[in-house]
């Protein structure tokens, strides 16, 4: 009945397979050997690669090579304990986290708010800080529209020249020119505050540590100096500057200015509005480049997805055979 169902060749080629014919397996020495011969030879490779020179220096590179890296970034290790000679509380008041509507990692920048924050900046803080690094240009389309940019460059006086005779002489602004400075030189600058200089605030959201919240808890953060604590002459008491004394003295104040869209100008308010405006001037690309990060997000993982696929269509194959060791039949009997 066996027989008639299968081939005469299969049977034959069956037996011969140790599973079936268990006499055989044993007593072939070449399949033995074989199956020694493999296993020996892995456990060897495994065993001199842990015990090799290479292996060793490159473990050893990469762990140093990480404490580098990680105190190259952090200062320190977390796990060692530092002593300073100065204490915490010089470096300022930690300011508060707030809960800024660009914020998220699919946030955009607040515009209208970008659009009052400049108000507050052009009324109150240009009287002394610069903003060296954005153009009338760059307001375009972010905050204003282009009609309204040009008749606000072109209220400021711009010297250009030389002219055909050589001589200076003084324009009206053009979009592509640069916001004007309070003052021609730092000199000037430190003069006209007590020796402080105003820094320029177009990347101070990106320069100071804590960003737009540290600004903000600074603007709103002027308070008396706790008893005990000497402020000198022309200094202000603030606690989120490090030091405590600050150069600047409270600048926002309740209706300071009157914001066109009628929104309440609180301090708070307004100092919200400017750093969103300081923010924006630090990183103008914000917008922008949280959109190609969803768009890489989703570009990425649908690649991962399908790069996936093609590897397990790929590997179908070979991870699904079987391999069976069909020795040459025996021919001495
Ligand atoms: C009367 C002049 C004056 C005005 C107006 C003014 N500032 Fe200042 N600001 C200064 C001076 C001076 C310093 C330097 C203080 C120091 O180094 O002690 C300073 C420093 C700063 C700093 C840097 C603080 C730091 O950590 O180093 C920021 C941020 C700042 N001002 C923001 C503003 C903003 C925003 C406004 C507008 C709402 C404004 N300032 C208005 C004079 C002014």
């Amino acid at each position: 009945m066996l027989s008639r169902q299968l081939s005469p060749g299969a049977l034959r080629k069956a037996a011969s397979l140790p599973a079936f014919g268990s006499k055989n397996a044993l007593r072939s020495p070449r399949a033995l050997a074989v199956r020694n011969a493999s296993t020996a030879s892995s456990s060897t490779a495994f065993e001199s690669f842990l015990n090799s020179r290479i292996t060793l220096v490159s473990v050893s590179l990469f762990t140093a090579g990480s404490v580098a890296w990680y105190t190259h970034l952090y200062g320190s290790l977390p796990f060692l304990a530092q002593v300073h000679a100065s204490h915490a509380s010089d470096e300022g008041l930690h300011p508060p986290q707030y809960p800024w509507s660009h914020k998220g990692v699919l946030d955009t920048f607040d515009h209208a708010s970008i659009r009052r924050g400049y108000q507050v900046y052009r009324e109150v803080c240009a009287a002394c800080h610069s903003l060296d690094r954005i153009a009338w240009r760059n307001l375009v389309g972010v905050s204003h529209t282009v009609d309204e940019v040009k008749a606000m460059a072109e209220e400021v006086e711009y010297q250009d020249g030389p002219d055909d005779a050589g001589e200076m002489f003084m324009r009206p602004g053009k979009l592509a020119d640069y916001m004007p400075p309070p003052y021609a030189n730092e000199e000037a600058a430190r003069a006209g505050n007590m020796g402080a200089l105003p820094p320029d605030l177009s990347l101070i959201v990106k320069a100071r540590h804590g960003g737009a919240d540290y600004i903000f808890a600074l603007l709103t953060g002027y308070v008396d100096a706790p008893a005990g604590v000497e402020i000198r002459e022309g200094m202000n008491y603030n606690p989120f500057f490090p030091g405590g004394a600050i150069g600047m003295a409270r600048v926002l104040f309740d209706g300071l200015v009157e914001y066109e869209d009628g929104t309440p100008a609180t301090t708070s308010q307004m100092a919200k509005d400017v750093v969103t405006f300081l923010n924006w001037a630090s990183e103008p690309e914000h917008d922008e480049r949280k959109k190609n990060g969803i768009k890489a997000v989703i570009l990425f993982s649908a690649l991962t997805l399908i790069s996936l696929y093609v590897k397990r269509f790929k590997w179908t194959p070979i991870k699904n055979r079987k391999i069976l060791y069909d020795p040459p039949a025996d021919k001495t009997h």
